[in-house]
């Protein structure tokens, strides 16, 4: 059975035509083959019109070539010309055929193991402790647990670290304000119900009192100094705040725990020497009294250069500082050949400054570093989301909505016990709100409306895994589970598009791990569902006119379907329940 995408194996064997015919080398990338839009057409390859000028030769005459020396006997019909020179290859059915027999024996359902394994390190979530986290560190969450699930799928070797936001003067305050509440180092027996109040009415007191800004600062001086005391009480609050975050980890399903805790005061110990290195190597400049570094490239609309701060006038370091000793020590220390970080587009330029400075440093050579960057989640009224008393909103109040809504649906079922459903909304709610974010081009703002996300038709998580639902209930009324080996008959138009589809799985994933765009995936996942719905109309399963051998085919392409579903659904972290 063909492992990876049918695209790329015709690309191959189009490469190894024109090799033969003409002498050239290209890659199967290069030989354009691309799923063709035309009726009874699959595949069309458009490598003639773009090597025509280079060979010096009309267009048709490469095709031609192609042609006369394409070895695919196996796989498709006898290719035909079109139009300038576009070669249009139709697969064959007795292929297809053999393809969706093998593929039910196949875990990995067609989809190959890299053959190049990364190490990859992705800087996901990263909240800020003693706040609420937002919808921007949902947004994070959600898409970087999706790419990490699809990374590790391929074979990549993929390390999390949630970058907490745990170091700084704003610490000085907090820790005072702790105090000030009664709490003691190192007792196990506090807690704070709301993070957001705590930083609030620390902040406040921050501007009204002077004493208390002098004792912040002086608890700062004594943080950073190391003082026992000092230290015990701000794990403490890091410790609260973590379990604020690992309540909404919890409820999303994602797989972070405080092992992949790497907040900013894990790489204080490295912030010196860093910008030593820096200076040593001839890139800093004092500029107002601030240290910093020119990239090059980077200046305002006047022309000026913009710098990039990575010590304070105060003596104090920084976020670029601090990201700056990150890529070093992922780099230098974790030797990861990727550094991704899922973060919102507002700090775009951040990332560029800071990777060019590395590039600068040294530090950043032929790795690869990347800003995946997503917009924002809007409210109907096209502003970002607030909550109904028009503050920012919450998380986990968003999270727990979108589980009532589910149960609201699900409640209609009587068929389900208590616990059943309320395991149901939990799988229903918060798969919605995941796929409503993982479904949308991440570098695009979205609006949020419960009606569309929960909606049982159209391209959401509620469709797809009722689509699922009904396949498993067709199943289990059949009886029976086809089995590896089962023979696939293809005779109904609709029956071949849905193995086409089927087959396409590979190349979904592949292109959602090339972009780290999650909704290449999803987009994949409804057109499959929605293949299999015409499918399912046209040609009855268990009717007693459907003949025993069409019967057993069609059982196989139901059960695929429902195992395509399923595995695509948990590359995006969403479950599929088997009744619903
Ligand atoms: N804590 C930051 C924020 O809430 C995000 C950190 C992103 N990661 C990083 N390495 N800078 O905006």
């Amino acid at each position: 059975m063909l492992q990876g995408d049918v695209g790329v194996e015709l690309g191959r064997r189009v490469a190894v035509a024109l090799r033969t015919a003409l002498g050239v080398e290209i890659t199967p990338a290069e030989a354009l083959v691309r799923p063709s839009t035309r009726e009874g057409v699959d595949y069309q390859c458009n490598v003639a019109m773009s090597l025509a000028k280079t060979l010096k030769k009309a267009p048709r005459e490469v095709a031609q070539a192609v042609v006369e020396h394409l070895d695919s006997a196996d796989l498709v019909e006898d290719p035909e010309i079109a139009g300038p020179g576009f070669v249009n290859l139709v697969l064959r059915r007795e292929w297809l055929e053999e393809q969706a027999a093998g593929l039910l024996g196949d875990d990995r359902l067609g989809v190959a193991t890299t053959e190049s394994p990364r190490r990859v390190a992705i800087d996901l979530s990263s909240p800020n402790v003693a706040k609420e986290m937002h919808v921007g560190h949902l947004r994070s969450s959600i898409i970087g647990d999706a790419i990490m699930r699809l990374l590790r799928f391929a074979g990549h070797e993929v390390i999390p670290h949630n970058h907490l936001g745990d170091w700084g003067t704003p610490f000085g305050m907090l820790i005072e304000h702790l105090v000030d509440e009664g709490w003691k180092a190192g007792s196990e027996a506090h807690s704070i119900s709301d993070l957001n109040g705590f930083y609030v009415a620390a902040r406040k007191k921050f501007d009204a009192d002077p004493d208390f800004v002098e004792r912040a600062r002086l608890r700062v001086v004594a943080l950073q100094g190391g003082d026992e005391e000092t230290l015990a009480l701000w794990r403490g609050l890091v410790e609260e705040s973590t379990r604020h975050f690992e309540k909404v980890y919890e409820l999303l399903g994602i797989g972070l725990t405080s092992e992949d805790v790497y907040g900013e005061s894990f790489y204080n110990p490295f912030l010196a020497d860093t910008v030593a290195e820096l200076e040593a190597k001839g890139l800093t400049e004092v500029s107002d009294g601030a240290l910093c570094v020119f990239p090059p490239g980077f200046s305002n609309r006047e022309g000026d250069r913009l710098p990039l701060i990575i010590r304070k006038t105060d003596g104090g370091y920084n976020y670029a500082s601090t990201d700056l000793a990150t890529i070093r020590y992922w780099i230098r220390d974790r030797e990861v050949t990727d550094l991704l970080y899922v973060v919102g587009t507002p700090q775009s330029q951040h990332f560029t400054m800071v990777f060019a400075a590395a590039r600068q440093a040294g530090w950043l050579t032929d790795q690869h570093a990347e800003h995946v960057g997503f917009g924002s989640i809007l409210g109907e009224d096209g502003k970002t989301i607030r909550s109904r008393a028009g503050g920012t909103l919450k998380l986990v109040d968003l999270l727990t909505e979108a589980v009532d809504h589910a149960a609201a649906v699900i409640a209609e079922r009587t068929d389900f016990d208590a616990a059943e459903q309320a395991r149901l909304a939990k799988v229903v709610g918060i798969g919605a709100v995941k796929y409503a974010d993982l479904s949308n081009d991440r570098e695009r703002d979205y609006v949020f409306t419960w009606e569309k996300m929960l909606a049982k038709e159209g391209n959401t998580s509620v469709y797809l895994q009722y689509a699922n639902a009904r396949i498993r209930s067709i199943l289990a009324k059949a009886g029976e589970v086809p089995a590896a080996g089962a023979p696939v008959t293809l005779t109904e138009p609709a029956e071949r598009a849905l193995v086409v589809k089927l087959l396409g799985f590979p190349a979904a994933v592949d292109a959602a791990i090339d972009a780290y765009a999650p909704h290449k995936l999803s987009n994949y996942l409804f057109e499959t569902a929605s293949t299999f719905t015409t499918f399912y109309d046209t040609c009855p399963i268990l009717k007693d006119t459907t003949s025993p051998e069409a019967r057993a085919s069609r059982l196989v392409l139901a059960q695929l379907t429902s195992r395509v579903l399923v595995l695509g659904l948990s590359l995006l972290g969403i479950d599929a329940p088997e009744r619903l």
